[in-house]
Formats: structure tokens, C-alpha cells, sequence
């Protein structure tokens, strides 16, 4: 395996000045880095400026500040660029900036914060720029545009026009350290370029698509992400992957026009399995809304993400076993914070021996997601009597009311209101 390169020139007068991470194996405690990763920087010199995109991480400074100035003087950086300043990107900033005081920092509005929490300077010179502003280097312009969310607030990315050489930060970014830095000569890193959209892009779909609308018409030669690969070969298949993966996977089969539920229980005696089927019963009676019904004993998680992501509202049905929710709904309310959940209606209901508090747990759960909650859970001691599942019939009615904007409208009675805040 190639070791450790010099500054690799990726297109005429840009070089790769970034540094390689091949040990790490967890990066933000959050991802799993198998072959490690890379922190890419790039130098970039036009006939009357050179430009700085990005930096490293404080750990590898040394490496980077090595391979700058093998391509380039301090003296001549007129410009730096920071697309986004998560530390593994900023880490190197205050050096240089400490070494090249003569540049400009440009960066996005969102960055301000950030940038003043990092370098600890109230004099600190920026300029601020969003999508259509340029820098003029000499025959080569910098363009940058917007695009926020992918996956920080401030993140943007940063164009050569002339050459068609996109700086995307983390956005087609990968944790897969090679040296051979091309993506047409290193190994195979396919399911890493998946795994990171899937952790890092995938919570923030909306976001993708609107920046997607501002990348997709551009003739890109080249994509130069702040980790992993360069995209010199067919990059713009990396963009189209980006489509596929960020667009709604049902949209054809819910119709645009109708609203999806999902209700999902789990059941020891078939108690909450009952009242599962109640409520979706009563979900049912409301036209536009499609309902289904899932087992959470029988299926692990993903599956169940994935129609998560695309649903209105979604229901879970959990007994109560030592005072808490079971582990099949844990385990799929944990893996939530993969996707957009985020006002989408939630509920709760399910069969208790003693106490029953999964209930409420799983509602405060919804709620931490950001879910709506408006219908408060509907509980039953062991077997449900017809009451209790009618109630369940009204929940999932009242859930299906919510979504198509037809709520019964009711007068609610203080004592009612102090009895049911004090359950
Ligand atoms: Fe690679 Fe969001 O930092």
C-alpha cells in the first residue's frame, strides 16, 4: 500500500494538502471508521492569489502545514475558505491564520458563531459570503454557495469555475483513508460512502434535496470532499447517488393526497396486540389516510426506519415489564435519530400488569423527538374490556382526524383538564 504522499496536484495549480487518518476507527463517537479517514485540504493558486480551502484537524497540523508549503509561501495566501468548521476541519485554522495574516477568511453566515468560539479573537476579520458571491484568484474564480445543514448549520461548498472543481466539505464525503486519494485508484469504498450519507446526510433529507438543486446543474470535473476519496472519475454519478438516496421512497404508492400511518406494538398475551388492531380499526374510518399494521417481534429496525421516514404519523403499542417500554421499541425510538422526524404525530398505548408506565415514557420519548403528540395514550390492565379497546378505536380515529385536518372539535371541562394532567 502506497505510504503517505507528498501535496498531490488534483487538477492544474490545485493541490491536496490534507492529511491521512488511517488508524481511527470511531470518529465523533457516533460512526465506525473501519479504514479510517482522511482530512482534505486543498491549495489552490491563481495568477494573482492563492487560496487555502479548508484545514485539518488540530492532531495533524503538522502534516498539513508540511504539505502547504511544499506548493505554496505563507506570503502569498490571499484567501482562505473554511466550508464548514466542525473541529475536524478548523482545527488548523488559528496557525494559519497566526502564519498568513494577510488573508481574507470568507465563510458562511452561520459560521460566525462558531468561528468566534474557535479562535478567541475580538478583532476577528472575515467576510461573510453566500451562494453567488465570488473570489477573483487570477483566472481562476471561487464560487460559493449555500448549503446549509449538510450536516451543520453553516456548511457550504465552494467551486472553481473555470475548472469545474467542486470543494463539497463533508457533503460526498466518505471515512475512508487511502493514499492513492483518487476514488478510480483507491480500494473499494462504496459501503463507507453509504454509511456516511446514511449517518451524516440522511437526518437533514430536506436539506440535501435543496442543495442538490443548487449542485446538480453544474458541469463538475472534479468533487474534492473534506474526507475521503477525490471524485475525479464520473462524479457526477456521486451526485445522482445523492438524488436516489435523498428522494422520498413512496411518494407513488401514498399518493400525494393521502396521509400514511404506521401502528406498531408488541405483545406478550396478545393484549396490546388487540389493542393495536383497534386502533388501527379506528384509523380506518377516516378517509385519506392509509394505515398498516406491524409486529415489531417478528422484524429488526430498519425496514421499519425506512417507513418511518416516509410516514405521517406513527403509533406504538408496548406492554409495561419492569416499569418500562420493551427493548424491540427502544431499540427502534433509538434509531429514529437517523431520519426526519420531526412533527410528524406520534402516539402511545399498550397492556400493563401493575403500573404502566411504558405509555408515558414512549410519549415523552415522541416528544424528545420533536413528534406531536396531542392524543394522550390509552392504557389497559391486562386483557382490554370493550371500553378500553373502543378507546383505542377513538385514539387511532382521533390520529387519523389529526392528519387529514378534520379533529372533532370538543369543549374540554377544567376539572376534566386538572384530572387528566395529574394521570
Ligand atoms: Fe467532517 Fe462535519 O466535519
Amino acid at each position: 500500500m502506497k505510504s503517505a504522499p507528498d501535496a498531490v496536484e488534483i487538477a492544474p495549480g490545485t493541490h491536496w494538502i490534507g492529511a491521512l487518518d488511517p488508524g481511527l476507527r470511531e470518529f465523533d463517537i457516533i460512526l465506525k471508521t473501519a479504514n479510517g479517514t482522511t482530512y482534505n485540504s486543498y491549495c489552490v493558486r491563481g495568477s494573482s492569489g492563492v487560496a487555502i480551502i479548508d484545514t485539518v484537524k488540530l492532531s495533524h497540523a503538522g502534516e498539513f502545514f508540511a504539505r502547504l508549503e511544499q506548493v505554496a509561501r505563507y506570503d502569498e495566501i490571499s484567501t482562505i475558505v473554511l466550508n464548514h468548521l466542525e473541529p475536524d476541519h478548523s482545527g488548523a485554522l488559528p496557525e494559519l491564520m497566526r502564519r498568513a495574516p494577510q488573508a481574507k477568511l470568507y465563510i458562511s453566515t452561520k459560521a460566525q458563531l462558531m468561528l468566534k468560539a474557535l479562535v478567541k479573537d475580538t478583532e476577528l476579520d472575515y467576510t461573510v459570503v453566500q451562494t453567488g458571491d465570488t473570489v477573483d484568484l487570477g483566472e481562476r474564480t471561487l464560487h460559493f454557495f449555500s448549503t446549509p445543514f449538510l450536516h451543520w448549520p453553516d456548511t457550504q461548498c465552494t467551486l472553481v469555475e473555470e475548472q469545474g472543481i467542486l470543494f463539497s466539505g463533508d457533503v460526498f464525503g466518505c471515512h475512508f483513508c487511502d493514499a492513492r486519494l483518487f476514488n478510480d485508484q483507491v480500494g473499494d469504498f462504496r459501503f463507507s460512502f453509504e454509511y456516511y450519507y446514511q449517518h451524516i446526510m440522511r437526518p437533514f433529507r430536506e436539506h440535501v434535496l435543496e442543495a442538490l438543486e443548487l449542485l446538480e446543474p453544474l458541469a463538475l470535473k472534479l468533487i474534492a470532499p473534506a474526507h475521503g476519496p477525490i471524485l475525479r472519475d464520473v462524479p457526477q454519478s456521486y451526485v445522482q447517488r445523492y438524488r436516489q438516496l435523498a428522494s422520498p421512497l413512496l411518494a407513488n404508492e401514498v399518493g400525494a393526497d393521502n396521509k400514511s400511518l404506521l401502528v406498531f406494538y408488541i405483545s406478550s398475551y396478545g393484549n396490546t396486540a388487540r389493542m393495536a388492531q383497534a386502533v388501527a380499526e379506528g384509523a380506518e374510518t377516516v378517509s385519506g389516510v392509509r394505515v398498516s399494521l406491524y409486529d415489531l417481534q417478528a422484524m429488526g429496525d430498519l425496514p421499519f426506519v425506512d417507513l418511518i421516514e416516509e410516514a405521517d404519523g406513527i403509533a406504538f403499542g408496548s406492554p409495561t415489564i419492569n416499569g418500562d417500554a420493551v427493548k424491540p421499541v427502544w431499540d427502534l425510538l433509538s434509531s429514529l435519530v437517523a431520519i426526519k422526524v420531526r412533527d410528524k404525530l406520534g402516539a402511545a398505548f399498550g397492556s400493563y400488569g401493575w403500573s404502566g408506565e411504558a405509555i408515558n415514557m414512549i410519549e415523552d420519548r415522541l416528544r424528545g423527538l420533536k413528534l406531536r403528540v396531542p392524543i394522550k395514550g390509552v392504557r389497559a390492565r391486562l386483557i382490554p374490556t370493550d371500553e378500553e379497546l373502543g378507546k383505542c378505536h377513538d385514539l387511532g380515529k382521533q390520529l387519523a382526524q389529526h392528519l387529514t385536518g378534520t379533529v372533532d372539535r370538543r369543549v374540554i371541562s377544567m376539572s376534566e383538564l386538572l384530572a387528566s394532567s395529574h394521570v
